[in-house]
């Protein structure tokens, strides 16, 4: 039996929680803003403060390492995320990462010799919701550089992602500095579920098989910008109405023709947006989700067929560009059965599961095994602040950690 101190890991989750705080209890600490900066410099605090070493890369991916016996070895890598959506939960990445601290804390409280080093991760930009894409610093890492293209990209408040990388780095000057990518013996996430089935089967542990596909587009409708009050229907270019049908009917059969498959609109801007004008064009942006690429495919190309057709309909045009691309991944078979014995050993219930949200350990499962465990959270609800995980599932999450990191790391 391997111990960590659960207290130690939901005192942490609350305090963690303050960085960024919205009055709903939630977070607002997107990547690369000064409460991403906050909350970085608070964990390698803490981390230098217990005498181990913290790196960070040249995508301010954020490393603490604990020595293990045999320096020369790859290290196992446990972590998430510490960024956050722009009303998002506490609970979401902060959660795998102060677990995964945790984890460390309690190897060194044992005084316990691990046979390789164990490193935990606090993975650059997971949610993707101020620069897309998402998990831009775990895919980095895997890729071993950084697309050039990302040093055009801008967020939506104007900030430069180049600029707001620099900054993130510099304002950590105590981390050392190391390079992009380095092997990695196995990977391992801890993530709230993000939805429902592990609370209503009462269920603590989700062994995750892998995570669907994801596929992030910006449309762009485009019409003419006229008066409101005096241009009649037959004069009208109006993209709003193209938009508005095309998404009505991909709302009516998308969802509701396939159990599988997931459709969002989370994002649109008109433009001029005036009252009292026509808009020049609109963009949105959809992200879709399916376990199964071809379906992807088929989604993408149905979703560009609607917004063609209602464009011509009404004198406008339609103008689609992929974000981001995320293949649907399967974790490493024997790291699940790793995760799923450690839970039996613990005597806690657990269940395989495909995961509906993507995860960096999508791209860590690129360069090494990779794997997850998944806990509760109430109602199912995430991307909301009133996202909850109860304090008993939290520390059960990562007790079953612990276990897995101790049966790997064995020498
Ligand atoms: C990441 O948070 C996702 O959208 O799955
Ligand atoms: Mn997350
Ligand atoms: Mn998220
Ligand atoms: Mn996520």
């Amino acid at each position: 039996m391997f111990a960590i101190d659960g207290n130690r890991l939901n005192r942490r989750l609350a305090e963690f929680a303050e960085i960024g705080a919205l009055p709903k209890g939630g977070v607002n600490r997107q990547a690369l803003t000064e409460g991403d900066r906050q909350a970085r410099r608070m964990l390698a605090g803490l981390a230098l403060a217990r005498g181990f070493r913290v790196f960070q890369d040249p995508m301010a991916n954020l490393f603490i390492r604990r020595s293990g016996r045999d320096e020369t070895l790859a290290p196992l890598m446990i972590g998430s995320h510490l960024d956050s959506q722009p009303a998002g939960g506490r609970y979401d990445g902060a959660l795998g990462t102060l677990s995964a601290f945790e984890v460390l804390e309690s190897l060194e409280d044992a005084g316990t010799q691990t046979d390789r080093p164990v490193e935990v991760v606090a993975w650059t930009n997971e949610e993707g919701c101020r620069f897309a894409p998402g998990c831009m610093g775990s895919m980095a890492f895997a890729a071993g550089a950084i697309p050039e293209e990302w040093a055009d990209k801008q967020a939506a408040d104007g900030a430069s992602f180049p600029q707001e990388l620099a900054a993130t780095i510099e304002s950590l000057p105590e981390a050392e500095m190391r390079p992009l990518g380095f092997p990695v013996y196995s990977y391992i996430e801890i993530h709230i579920e993000q939805g429902p089935s592990l609370e209503a089967e009462n269920i603590p542990i989700g062994v995750v098989t892998g995570i669907q596909g994801t596929r992030w587009l910006e449309v762009t409708v485009t019409g003419q910008t006229a008066h409101a009050g005096t241009t009649g229907l037959s004069y009208r270019r109006d993209p709003m109405r193209a938009l508005s049908a095309a998404l009505s009917g991909l709302y009516d059969t998308i969802m509701p023709e396939d159990e599988n498959a997931r459709f969002t609109v989370g994002r649109l801007r008109l433009s001029p947006g005036s009252v009292n004008a026509i808009p020049e064009d609109i963009r949105c942006t959809v992200d879709i989700r399916h376990p199964d690429p071809d379906s992807l495919d088929a989604l993408e190309a149905k979703i560009t067929a609607a917004f063609s057709k209602e464009a011509g309909r009404q004198g406008c045009t339609a103008a689609i560009r992929r974000l981001f691309d995320m293949a649907p991944c399967t974790f490493d078979a024997g790291l699940q059965d790793r995760i799923e014995e450690a839970a039996s050993s613990l005597q806690m219930p657990s269940k395989r599961m495909l995961s509906g949200a993507f995860h960096d350990a999508l791209f860590a499962n690129r360069i090494a095994p990779a794997a997850m465990i998944f806990v509760p959270c109430r109602d199912g609800l995430s991307h909301n602040e009133a996202e909850f995980v109860e304090p008993a599932h939290a520390t059960a999450g990562c007790r079953v950690m612990m276990q897995a990191v101790r049966t790997l790391t064995a020498s």
